[in-house]
C-alpha cells in the first residue's frame, strides 16, 4: 500500500508519537490526515483536519466513522501508561484506565473502522503495540498487560480482516521521547524516526514494524531465550526493592548476574 495520495486518521494525533504519526504521513505524501484528539485545537496545515476523538467515547468513536469514510489507514496510536505496578499500585485505577484505552478503546476503533476500510479496497489498519506487549516490566506492569492483550487483539484482528485485504500492522518499540516517559531516564528512540519506520512498513506491506533499536534487541532475545526477559525483569525488580527480597531468591539473582 502506498502511503502517497492516501487519507489517513491518527487517534491521539495531537502529541507525541502522534504528532510524529502526522507529520511523517504528510511528508510521504498522504493527502489528507484526520487528526484525532480528545480536545481539537485549530490546525494550520489545509491538509490536516481535526476530529474530537476519544476513543473510549462510543459517541466520538460513531461521529468520527461517519465524518471519515474516505480514510486508507487508520493508526491506533492514542494510549496511555499510569506507571503502575500490578501489586504495589495503591488501587486498580491504572489498571482498568490502561486497558480501557489501550485495549478496549483500540478495539473499538478497529471494529468500527474495519468496514470503512473494506468499502476503500482494504487498506491499513496499524496498533502502536510496545516491548512489553512480549514481556512484562513490572514497574509499568498493568500498561503490560494492556499493551500484552492489545497484541493479541491486533494478530486476532489480522486474522479476521485479511480476507478483506485488510493489512493489519503491530508497531513494536521501546522508550520513545514523549511525555509518557518524561519519568524515565534512560535511552530514547525519536518519535519521528519510530514514525518514519512505520510509514516505510507501510508501504512494503509489513505486518511487523520492530521500530527501534530496543525493539530489534527484545525480539532477538525473546528468540534465543524467551526467559530472559522474566528473569532481567526479576533482577531489576529486586535491584530496586531490596529490602523485600528473600535472601534466596537475592542468591539466585547474584547467580544470574554472574552467569551474564
Ligand atoms: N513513549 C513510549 O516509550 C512508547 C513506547 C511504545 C509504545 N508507545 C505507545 O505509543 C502510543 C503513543 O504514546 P506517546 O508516547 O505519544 O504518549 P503521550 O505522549 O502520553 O501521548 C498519548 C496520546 O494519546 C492520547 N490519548 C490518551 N487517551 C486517549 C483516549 N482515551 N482517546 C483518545 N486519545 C487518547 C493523548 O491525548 P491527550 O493529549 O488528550 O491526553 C495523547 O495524544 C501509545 O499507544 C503508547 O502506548 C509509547
Amino acid at each position: 500500500m502506498n502511503v502517497h495520495g492516501s487519507i489517513a486518521l491518527v487517534s491521539g494525533g495531537n502529541r507525541g508519537l502522534g504528532k510524529a504519526y502526522v507529520q511523517a504521513l504528510l511528508d510521504a505524501g498522504a493527502r489528507k490526515v484526520y487528526v484525532g484528539m480528545r480536545h481539537p485545537t485549530d490546525v494550520s496545515d489545509a491538509r490536516l483536519q481535526p476530529i474530537k476523538l476519544d476513543i473510549t467515547n462510543e459517541q466520538d468513536v460513531n461521529a468520527a466513522v461517519k465524518a471519515c469514510q474516505d480514510i486508507t489507514i487508520l493508526i491506533n496510536n492514542a494510549g496511555v501508561a499510569t506507571e503502575s505496578p500490578l501489586i504495589e499500585a495503591p488501587s486498580m485505577d491504572g489498571a482498568r484506565q490502561e486497558i480501557e484505552i489501550n485495549y478496549l478503546g483500540t478495539l473499538a476503533m478497529c471494529r468500527a473502522f474495519a468496514p470503512v476500510l473494506k468499502r476503500n479496497g482494504g487498506g491499513v489498519l496499524v496498533n502502536m503495540l510496545s516491548v512489553v506487549s512480549w514481556y512484562v516490566d513490572p514497574v509499568v506492569g498493568s500498561y503490560s498487560a494492556s499493551k500484552a492483550a492489545e497484541f493479541a487483539m491486533t494478530n486476532g484482528v489480522r486474522i479476521e480482516l485479511r480476507r478483506q485485504g485488510t493489512l493489519v500492522v503491530g508497531v513494536y518499540a521501546g522508550y520513545i521521547d514523549t511525555d509518557m516517559t518524561a519519568n524515565f531516564k534512560v535511552p530514547k528512540s525519536r518519535p519521528e524516526d519510530v514514525a518514519r519506520n512505520v510509514i516505510k512498513a507501510i508501504n512494503a506491506g509489513e505486518e511487523e514494524v520492530l521500530a527501534d533499536e530496543q525493539s530489534r534487541s527484545i525480539k532477538a532475545a525473546l528468540k534465543a531465550r524467551p526467559e530472559s526477559l522474566n528473569e532481567r525483569s526479576q533482577q531489576d525488580w529486586d535491584r530496586d526493592h531490596p529490602s523485600e527480597v528473600p535472601s534466596t531468591s537475592r542468591t539466585t539473582g547474584q547467580r544470574r548476574n554472574e552467569g551474564g
